[in-house]
């Protein structure tokens, strides 16, 4: 990807240009100035999509990314379509070589292209099986987007990560910051009812590390260490209090195990984010990404409390998505 003077996306050689990872941003600093300026003036580049369109295709459910990237189309301009594959589309096959002589319907291959003819950005949104480690890490379904679609190709969430989420949650942050000195990040892992993908988790990793401008530390149980490639440069503490000490934000998410893949080793109610925890924390204001599971994996009274930055954070969404469109409709 290539950058201009403050490190935006610009177009590359072949003019494909695709927002799937943190790798895609060689400066998430101008890019958080950008989607804050659409905040206070949300309809300052009204015109830049103009005649284009965007469809946004989802293999999975989804309230705010579905929402809020429609709304950030709109206020640049755009047609925005949206396609909930997995239950109008055509049963799609991703595998290379696959003999489809079973229950999928259409290639990827055949598919992709159409759909390039169609849109000029295509948003897609593919969670992972948590069957197999190897298949999920491989993305394969948004690399075969990205290699077959012909336009440039944002994820909406894909198999492990969920970039625009993690920029949103690095403006929110920032827009939040009360602190003269670095802030402290603690990502914690919480308890649920079922194993969820690491892709929030990994993702804010990621962009928090690239970022570099918080102490950051991740807490979670024995058993759910995440990827290295995501959490290197994170202290890792396995004691929440311990983590919580002098917390400027707590983010609170769970994840299953990556190493002994899509299980949940254990799932103590004792990790769920309460007032009494928060304590520990200097006043820590508190993020999620929602949707939530109230009384499971945060308490209602931090919730509805004041430190809360949830329904901000959400509202934030339209901004990043707002920040990475209009990067990508730069003319060349
Ligand atoms: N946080 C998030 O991605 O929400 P949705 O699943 O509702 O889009």
């Amino acid at each position: 990807m290539n950058t201009d003077k403050q490190g935006l996306l610009t177009c590359s050689a072949s003019g494909i240009r695709n927002f799937v990872s943190v790798h895609d941003v060689t400066n998430i600093n101008a890019l958080v100035a950008k989607a804050l300026d659409y905040k206070s003036d949300p309809l300052k580049d009204k015109t830049l999509g103009t005649g284009k369109r965007i469809g946004l295709l989802f293999l999975n459910p989804s309230l705010r990314t579905r929402l809020s990237t429609q709304v950030a189309a709109r206020n640049l301009g755009m047609e925005a379509i949206v396609f909930n594959v997995d239950k109008e589309g055509w049963a799609m096959e991703f595998e290379e070589g696959a003999i489809m002589n079973g229950t999928t319907v259409e290639h990827i291959k055949d598919a992709a292209p159409v759909l390039g003819t169609y849109f000029d950005i295509l948003c897609i949104r593919t969670f992972p099986s948590l069957k197999n480690r190897e298949d999920d890490y491989s993305e394969m379904f948004i690399h075969q987007f990205m290699k077959y679609a012909g336009v440039p190709v944002v994820s909406l969430e894909s198999s492990t990560l969920h970039p625009l989420q993690s920029l949103t949650d690095i403006i929110t942050i920032k827009e939040n910051i009360s602190t003269q000195t670095k802030p402290k990040i603690v990502l914690t892992w919480a308890p649920h009812v079922k194993p969820l993908p690491q892709c929030v988790a990994n993702s804010f990793a990621q962009w928090v590390n690239a970022w570099g401008e918080a102490d950051f530390v991740i807490t979670h149980p024995h058993g759910y260490e995440l990827s290295e490639e995501f959490t290197k440069g994170a202290t890792i503490i396995h004691d929440q209090d311990k983590a919580f000490r002098d917390a400027d934000y707590v983010y609170v998410k769970n994840w299953s195990a990556y190493h002994d893949y899509g299980k949940m080793p254990e799932n103590d109610p004792g990790w769920m984010l309460t007032e009494k925890k928060l304590q520990h924390t200097h006043h820590a204001n508190v993020m999620h990404c929602l949707p939530v599971r109230r009384n499971v994996e945060l308490s209602d009274e931090v919730l509805d409390s004041p430190n809360s930055l949830v329904t901000k954070q959400a509202g934030n969404r339209v901004w990043a998505a707002q920040a990475v469109l209009s990067e990508i409709l730069k003319p060349c």
